[in-house]
């Protein structure tokens, strides 16, 4: 396990290039932007792109030896116990249509454990930060996840995957049955962002399905150093490769869970 010491280094860089794509990316907010797809529905406009090249090429410069997994592909897996995990725009939906509520994500897994993580918010000038035992922050103060206790007074965001339409847990149903337990639900178009306002204490908890490695591997650690709690929804521990996450303030998650599951309690 990396010291103290190098914990700060490796969190004080991945801020630096947060901030720096965060630059690209508002620059070309209130621009027309080129888009291409991914398949029929996924997005990706060449502000992803250029957001992903600004990172991997300063990562690789300051640590040629770690393995990358980035969402445009543009990583390099090397035999190394750390591996940084990039999405260099995470709501690419919202942002190709002007929406402003998107993140830059930056994560640091050493031996398959998040260890430090930053999510910034570039249109609100945001940054959210977290390092393995020693808190989380936003903008450099402490934050921590609400003292909601219950489930009908909590305020909750979840999302669906571009495959909603085929997708074999499409969420659909879940949604109808939390929104009748719930006091009410965000669709915001950032995992990162939800996970980040979570463990700010803005929303009390958080689900979705078919998330990807670079939605969450910063952002549950920010969550989890906060005070708050990361499982499966199904309650298993929880890791960035599984296609199921349900995050919350720790007092809610039982009912959550409960209701995602369909047991009643
Ligand atoms: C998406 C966002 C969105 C979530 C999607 C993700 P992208 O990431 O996090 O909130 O619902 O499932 O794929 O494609 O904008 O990086
Ligand atoms: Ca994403
Ligand atoms: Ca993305």
């Amino acid at each position: 396990m990396p010291t103290k010491s190098e914990l700060r280094q490796y969190l004080a860089f991945a801020e630096k290039l947060a901030l720096g794509a965060g630059k690209i990316l508002s620059g070309g907010f209130y621009r027309t932007k080129r888009v291409n797809y991914k398949g029929s529905i996924n997005p990706v406009t060449e502000f992803d792109l250029k957001s992903e090249k600004y990172i991997i090429s300063n990562l690789e410069r300051r640590y040629p030896d770690h393995t990358i997994l980035a969402e445009e592909g543009t990583g390099t897996e090397r035999d190394s116990e750390y591996c940084w995990v990039v999405d260099p725009l995470d709501g690419t939906v919202n942002y190709a249509h002007g929406f402003p509520v998107y993140s830059v994500s930056i994560g640091l897994q050493y031996k398959g454990q998040s260890i430090a993580g930053v999510v910034y918010d570039p249109e609100q000038h945001e940054l959210y930060s977290a390092a393995r035992g020693q808190g989380a922050f936003l903008n450099r103060k402490r934050i921590r996840v609400s003292s909601e206790k219950n489930l009908k007074r909590s305020l909750l965001a979840t999302g669906f995957a571009y495959n909603v339409s085929t997708a074999r847990k499409n969420n659909l149903g879940m949604f109808a049955r939390m929104i009748k337990q719930a006091q009410a639900i965000r669709r915001l178009g950032s995992a990162a962002l939800d996970l980040c306002w979570l463990a700010a204490g803005r929303f009390d908890g958080f689900w979705e399905y078919y998330l990807h490695p670079w939605d969450t591997a910063a952002a549950i650690l920010i969550v989890e150093q906060a005070g708050g709690k990361v499982t499966r929804i199904d309650g298993r521990k929880y890791s960035i490769f599984d296609k199921e996450i349900l995050a919350s303030n720790g007092h809610i998650h039982s009912a959550m869970k409960a209701v995602l599951t369909g047991v009643k309690r």
